[in-house]
């Protein structure tokens, strides 16, 4: 099996041409077991052409100053932070930065509310356990355990869905280094190049805080929102590209009017007023991100490609707009109508898609 059997591959498969290219290229300092250097991690990030003509396709479609300080902060004894609201990029960009940092992205502790502190440190296997009593063999490791006993990058997603409890197993770790286990009478202590990348979403209720005493070892990057509607269509066109190839479904022709569209609603729903400023409108209760642009754009693909005439068109993507929208069926409804009345109606070249809109519903 080839990585492009794969129904999706890691980031250090799906790129490891560009890794490779940017790895024989690249002749600044790299720091303790690093693959590359920070600068070459950055290029790899925002994208670049190598002076021997690899293009390197970005990853990341943001300010660059922000990937400079977290690749600063890999490289510092401090752990980061990826803080934003949904759909920013926060999980795309730590499996990005394990992949080019340690060429592994897959030591990964996924945070829920049942994450106990073995996922963090260490579990036994019982069967070894019962029969030689408490030894390495019998051991089971979490990433987090084996990234510091190979100088890796540990990921951990959702942090502050995790009991404070049991993020605080993390401090230790943090602070020192070292995860003591007292069952063997021994400790492992972390190899040089061992950090840690979390995430967390500033949208999520009623979850635990991070404590302060963990929040003090991590440095923070916040990820925004695209900033521009041209950034946000260049991010969703990328990937709905990219995706579309891993699903071998055909690239679809003049498919950018209609993401141009999806994400100006999207955009003007987010922001509560129309590209133009000029008229308010009601947000709806769901978060619109970029993501979500990004699955209702591949999900008119498909539609188009197997149900259609193989051209995305207003119709494939309007359900799945709506769907997007519409996540309380009353209030968001009432937003979601007014706003097809009040500008989608209205709008120049726009007919297509407010029938398709209003004949969905
Ligand atoms: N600025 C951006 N640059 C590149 N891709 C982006 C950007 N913003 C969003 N995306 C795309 O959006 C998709 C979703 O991103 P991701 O899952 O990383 O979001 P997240 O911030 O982890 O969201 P959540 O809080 O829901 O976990 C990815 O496919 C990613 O490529
Ligand atoms: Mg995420």
């Amino acid at each position: 099996m080839t990585s492009t059997d794969l129904l999706r591959p890691h980031a250090e498969q799906a790129y490891a041409d560009e890794l490779a290219a940017l790895a024989a290229q690249d002749d600044r300092p790299r720091p303790p077991s690093w693959r590359l250097s920070p600068r070459a991690v950055v290029d790899y990030l925002l994208g670049t052409t190598l002076p021997d003509g690899t293009v390197i396709t970005p990853k990341y479609v943001g300010p660059r100053r922000l990937m400079e300080v977290a690749v600063a902060t890999l490289a510092t004894d401090r752990a980061l932070l990826l803080l934003g609201v949904p759909g920013t990029a926060k999980t795309w960009v730590s499996e990005h930065l394990a992949a080019a940092v340690s060429g592994d992205s897959t030591l990964l502790v996924q945070g829920t509310s049942g994450t106990s502190e073995d996922a963090i440190r260490y579990g036994w296997n019982y069967a070894r356990l019962l029969a030689e009593g408490p030894s390495r063999e019998a051991l089971v490791p979490s990433p987090i355990l084996t990234a510091m006993a190979e100088g890796r990058v540990a990921r951990v997603e959702e942090l502050t869905r995790i009991p404070s409890e049991v993020q605080d197993a993390l401090i230790t770790i943090l602070s020192e280094k070292t995860l003591p286990i007292p069952e063997l009478g021994t400790q492992v202590q972390a190899v040089k190049g061992f950090t840690v990348i979390a995430t967390a979403n500033d949208r999520d209720r009623g979850v635990n805080e991070l404590s302060s005493a963990l929040r003090r070892r991590f440095n923070t990057v916040v990820l925004p929102l695209p900033a521009t509607e041209d950034q946000e269509v260049e991010i969703v066109a990328r990937r709905v590209a990219e995706l579309g190839a891993s699903l071998e479904l055909p690239p679809v022709p003049s498919a950018m009017e209609e993401i141009r569209r999806v994400v100006r609603v999207f955009r003007e729903l987010r922001s509560g007023a129309t590209a133009d400023g000029r008229t308010a409108i009601k947000s709806p209760s769901g978060t619109l991100s970029t993501a979500e642009a990004i699955s209702v754009v591949t999900s008119g693909m498909a539609l188009a490609t197997h149900f259609g005439d193989g051209v995305l068109r207003a119709a494939d993507v309007a359900s799945g707009i709506r769907g997007a929208v519409v996540k309380d069926p009353v209030g968001d409804q009432v937003a979601w109508t007014e706003y097809l009345e009040a500008v989608v109606r209205e709008r120049e070249g726009w007919g297509d898609f407010y029938r398709a809109c209003r004949d969905d519903e």
